[in-house]
């Protein structure tokens, strides 16, 4: 009965959508299964500075609880994390708006957070890795666009902050220099997913 109910329901539905002349907004987009990851590798502590070790392990607690290697590992939004890069950053991009607003939306890929001195985290200061964390700054000051969910992480203690800071830094460090950030109304080149809750109205 239920299943008769839904397909009756659903006829309507379907000539509604055929006689719908907005653009499909899925169109050139194809279906993948999110592979989020939430880990953070575990570093040998025994080649850290004995009094930094605490502070490390307390950043892979933080950074796996944060989620961090979702955004940041390659693979980790679609397709397969890359375990022997993890955190160097991801070559799928995320664009923060509906697909209905831009057609070209503006699209940001999460950099490489491994101490890599050319692509990766090595040239920053501590402050400046907090601030990005924390305030959602570049190196220079500038803000960081909206998908990093720093807002969130305003809230954590300078302990924390820097905890996370002297993981990253203790991590191997990748060569990985991630896409360029797409500016709204150029085509992308490289892949990206949308993020966001879409309402129909
Ligand atoms: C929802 C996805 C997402 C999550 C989760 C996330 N980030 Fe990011 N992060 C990004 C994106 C995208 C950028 C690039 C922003 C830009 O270019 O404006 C970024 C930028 C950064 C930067 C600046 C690096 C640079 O080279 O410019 C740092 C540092 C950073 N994130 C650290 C972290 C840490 C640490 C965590 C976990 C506590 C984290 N991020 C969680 C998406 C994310």
């Amino acid at each position: 009965m239920l299943v008769r109910l839904s397909t009756a329901l659903l006829i309507p539905l379907l000539v509604a959508c055929a006689s719908d002349t907005a653009r499909d907004p899925t169109e050139g987009f194809i279906e993948r299964k999110p592979a989020t990851i939430q880990d953070a590798p575990t570093i040998d502590t025994a080649a850290i500075a004995p009094a930094n070790r605490d502070s490390v392990r307390r950043g892979e607690y933080m950074v796996e609880l944060l989620g961090c290697g979702a955004c940041h590992t390659n693979g980790a939004l679609v397709g397969t994390p890359d375990i022997e890069a993890p955190l160097a950053g991801s070559d799928v991009g995320i664009a923060l708006t509906t697909p209905l607003e831009y057609r070209f939306p503006p699209i940001l890929y999460a950099p490489n957070l491994t101490p890599d001195l050319k692509t990766g985290i090595g040239g920053w200061s501590d402050d400046q890795l907090v601030n990005a964390i924390r305030a959602g700054k570049d190196r220079h000051g500038g803000g960081l666009g909206l998908v990093m969910p720093w807002r969130g992480y305003s809230i954590l203690s300078d302990e924390d902050a820097h905890a996370i800071a002297d993981y990253l830094r203790s991590l191997d460090a990748v060569e990985h220099r991630v896409p360029d950030n797409v500016s709204q109304g150029q085509r992308a080149r490289k892949p990206f997913v949308y993020f966001g809750v879409y309402e129909k109205t």
